[in-house]
């Protein structure tokens, strides 16, 4: 392996910065060339390769979001355009590419993969929906950025005395609502892996301003449905106003916890000798604290196993 190519895709995640660094760091120091590829797949498609040496990656640990930018790129889902990139690749000499990103990134780089390019994934997505990784790089920081923020929502919920609606992002998985539910002491957890009774809910509501709570934080997770909608139907059950926050973009930037660098710089570097031990197809993964890899197809088609236990805990400590 003497030349390798790095790329992020999909949604930026804090952390993509430090496995970068801890990319293009191992590659050098294996005397491994590293190209950056700029925009995911779409500059990979576009040509948009430069080489990286040991201070492009200077100064970057502790920053959010991605120096090589990213993106979603619908043309690299189809053959025509995957040609094009395997005819980049080769143009390019590269032979090894290392994709941090999330589920969508990971599907691209099987296909590059089965073409003949040795490649390897990081999981880079603060969704954290991955389910052959315990966590994902970007998580950790989002978990505590929406903490920051459910603690300033409370200051003002008890000031006003008001039931707050707080949306969080996810896709599809509830992590971060339950992380950061549990976390921040919210009253109810919604997430899109458990049902939930809107009735027992306005009950808790009801029951809690009758013993004189000052506060109701709903935690909702956004698979799991609309805030307004939540909120008009908490109105007209109960005739109790709640305030809805989206938080949004907020979670997906930021500078990464001490958590996040040190998963992504662990990736970064096993990335580097997966390659150079000629894998591929591979993603790699933390399971109690120890990294794993696993052939991309058998880890995207793992189940899923939502925390249950902290999901009824939620319950217990906020009755
Ligand atoms: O996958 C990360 C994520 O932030 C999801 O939580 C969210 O649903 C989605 O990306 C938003 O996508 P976009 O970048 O297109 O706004």
């Amino acid at each position: 392996m003497r030349r390798i190519g790095v790329l992020t895709s999909g949604g930026d995640a804090p952390g993509m910065n430090a496995a970068i660094r801890a990319v293009v760091r191992a590659g050098i120091y294996n005397n491994i060339q590293v190209m950056g590829i700029a925009r995911g797949y779409a500059g990979l498609i576009n040509g948009e390769i430069k080489e990286m040496d040991l201070a492009s990656v200077g100064d970057i640990i502790h920053r959010g979001g991605t120096i090589l930018k990213t993106a979603r790129c619908e043309e690299f889902k189809t053959d025509a355009g995957r040609e094009k990139a395997l005819n980049v690749l080769e143009v390019f000499g590269i032979d090894g590419l290392v994709v941090i990103g999330g589920d969508g990134s990971f599907m691209g780089a099987q296909k590059l993969s089965h073409a003949g390019i040795k490649t390897i994934g990081i999981p880079g997505t603060i969704d954290n929906d991955l389910s052959y990784t315990d966590y994902t790089i970007g998580f950790d920081t989002a978990v505590n950025t929406v903490l920051d923020a459910v603690s300033k929502i409370r200051d003002t919920s008890t000031s006003h005395e008001r039931i707050s609606i707080i949306e969080v992002m996810g896709r599809h998985c509830g992590d971060i609502a339950l992380y950061a539910g549990l976390a921040g002491g919210a009253e109810s957890v919604l997430v899109p892996e458990e049902e939930f009774d809107i009735d027992d809910i306005c009950k808790k509501l009801i029951q809690g301003k009758a013993r004189r709570k000052l506060h109701h934080i709903i935690m909702l997770a956004e698979g799991t449905g609309d805030a307004l909608e939540l909120k008009k139907e908490i109105f007209n059950k109960t005739g109790i106003e709640a305030r809805v926050t989206v938080l949004g973009y907020i979670q997906r930037g930021g500078s990464p916890t001490a958590f996040d660098r040190i998963l992504a710089s662990r990736m970064g570097a096993r990335a580097v000798e997966l390659l150079m031990e000629e894998k591929s197809g591979r993603v790699i993964g933390i399971k109690k604290n120890e990294l794993i890899d696993m052939d991309i197809d058998e880890a995207l088609s793992a189940n899923r196993e939502f925390h249950k236990e902290m999901y009824e805990l939620t319950k217990i400590l906020s009755i």
